[in-house]
């Protein structure tokens, strides 16, 4: 069932918190801020994207799908190459290359339609498929500033942890519906489904560790003229429907 349409709310609080609580991390985490440009980008688009009101949560991945992404990333580990310079990605560690990529596309391809049904029901809308994307694989000392995804077509997402290995928790940094600010770790084999478009999200602090591979899913609601019909400039604020085995 299309979402309804949402009541009109206050404005949205736009601040990012200057430190955060990780689990799992001993002290407060600082958040690295984004460049003013690209805060700016993100406000903007959040501003035309579709409204859902979904929010985010958990998803795992069937044993058999993780084993087949697994089985790619191990057997095309020399594969891999520098990512070019994405504006939302930064590293402290001057050495080393932020982030590699390698792309298997009949593994995106297979990944991207066996998802769209668990997606479809976590948003209650037929989807068409928008793209699907990785292997990446984040280095050592890698942050993303918070932004949001593409508006016309990143609007039911999934960001996939394929594996990593992590000193400590490298969380996905996501604001719900109502602006409230979450720290989401994720194991090996688990995603987060979430509004791509819509929720800023990052990981703005720099990964400390080895890597952290990651897939992304996208799609994009069949009618999506009926649910743009719906949306209202000023409605980032809205009470989250969170389905069971949402993160709190
Ligand atoms: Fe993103």
């Amino acid at each position: 069932m299309a979402p309804t349409t949402p009541p009109e709310r206050a404005t949205p609080d736009q601040r990012v918190p200057e430190q955060v609580a990780v689990p799992g991390r001993p002290d407060l985490l600082p958040i690295i801020p984004a460049p003013p440009e690209l805060d700016r980008d993100t406000e903007a688009m959040q501003s035309k994207a579709p409204f859902c009101g979904l929010g985010f949560a958990r998803g795992r991945l069937a044993p058999q799908l993780h084993q087949r992404i697994l089985e790619s990333f191990r057997a095309n580990a020399g594969r891999f190459r520098p990512e070019p310079d994405i504006p939302w990605m930064g590293s402290t560690e001057p050495a080393t290359i932020p982030a590699l990529f390698f792309e298997d596309r009949a593994l995106n391809a297979e990944v991207s339609q066996a998802l769209k049904p668990q997606h479809e029901a976590w948003s209650g809308m037929a989807l068409t498929e928008s793209a699907c994307y990785g292997i990446r694989v984040y280095q050592r000392g890698t942050y993303l500033y918070n932004h949001v995804d593409r508006t016309d077509t990143h609007i039911i997402s999934s960001t996939i942890c394929v594996d990593h290995q992590l000193d400590t928790p490298w969380p996905l940094y996501i604001e719900d519906v109502d602006g409230g600010v979450h720290q989401v770790d994720m194991a090996p084999g688990e995603f987060l489904f979430y509004e791509g478009a819509r929720l800023r999200h990052g990981r703005p602090y720099p990964l400390d560790g080895n890597y952290h591979a990651g897939m992304f899913v996208h799609y994009r609601p069949v009618d999506l003229a009926a649910l743009a019909a719906n949306m209202k400039p000023d409605t980032m604020k809205q009470s989250a429907v969170e389905p069971e085995g949402s993160p709190r």
